[in-house]
């Protein structure tokens, strides 16, 4: 069933229980995200970045997570909204090893454009730095994995397990969360078959090819 639903003013037709973040994104409404998956049943919602405020509701909520209902009215640029998402990118950035002139995915860069679109400083000085220093694999012929640029989107892990393969994955907790291969395996000794989907996704620098 095709529902009408509001967003920031904007009347959009859609199907009833299709996801909100990929419904305002077809309608050229932006909503800032980085962990969103087109089409996954469970979307991880950890990037935090597509607050909404959705009319019925006391709380703001991710976008990625609610499907849209008849006559829903969604906003997505209240003083609330802009204060979280600015908070929760801080925090990506905080411990992000930020070199964009030196980088291989400079002016292609998601945070980047996301920077640009939200007004947001790059640099911004509100949370301390924690540098990550964790070692680089390149031992993969064809791409490198830099965990001290991943923003741990987990569109990688899905992609690998997508393709049936499943080297990558997250590993340890809270603030340690890191993307791994088993055991910290380099790249080149897993049973990766170098479809390449996981660089394809990343959308920072974190997997880049070589
Ligand atoms: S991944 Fe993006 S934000 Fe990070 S250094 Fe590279 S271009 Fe800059
Ligand atoms: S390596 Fe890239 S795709 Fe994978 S979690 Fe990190 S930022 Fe996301
Ligand atoms: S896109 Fe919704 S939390 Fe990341």
């Amino acid at each position: 069933m095709v529902c009408t639903v509001l967003i920031e003013g904007k009347e959009i037709r859609v199907n009833s229980g299709a996801n909100l973040l990929w419904a305002a994104l077809d309608n050229e409404l932006y909503i800032p995200n980085l962990c969103g998956i087109r089409g996954i049943e469970k979307p991880p919602a950890s990037c935090r970045l597509c607050f909404v405020e959705v009319d019925e509701k006391s709380e703001p909520v991710t976008a990625c997570t609610e499907k849209v209902r008849d006559g829903m009215i969604v906003r997505l640029e209240s003083p609330k909204i802009i204060r979280l998402r600015k908070t929760a990118f801080d925090l990506l950035l905080s411990d992000h090893n930020l070199d964009c002139a030196h980088c291989v995915k400079n002016k292609k860069c998601e945070l980047q454009n996301i920077a640009q679109r939200m007004h947001l400083k790059l640099n911004d000085k509100r949370y301390k730095k924690i540098g990550k220093n964790l070692p680089v694999d390149s031992s993969h012929p064809n791409f490198v994995f830099d965990p001290n640029k991943c923003v741990l989107c987990g569109k990688c892990v899905w992609a690998c397990r997508r393709e049936g393969i499943g080297v990558l994955d997250f590993a340890y907790r809270g603030i340690q969360t890191i993307i791994s291969t088993f055991a910290g395996m380099p790249l080149a000794e897993t049973n990766c078959t170098a479809c390449l989907e996981c660089v394809k996704v990343c959308p920072v620098a974190a997997l880049y090819m070589k």
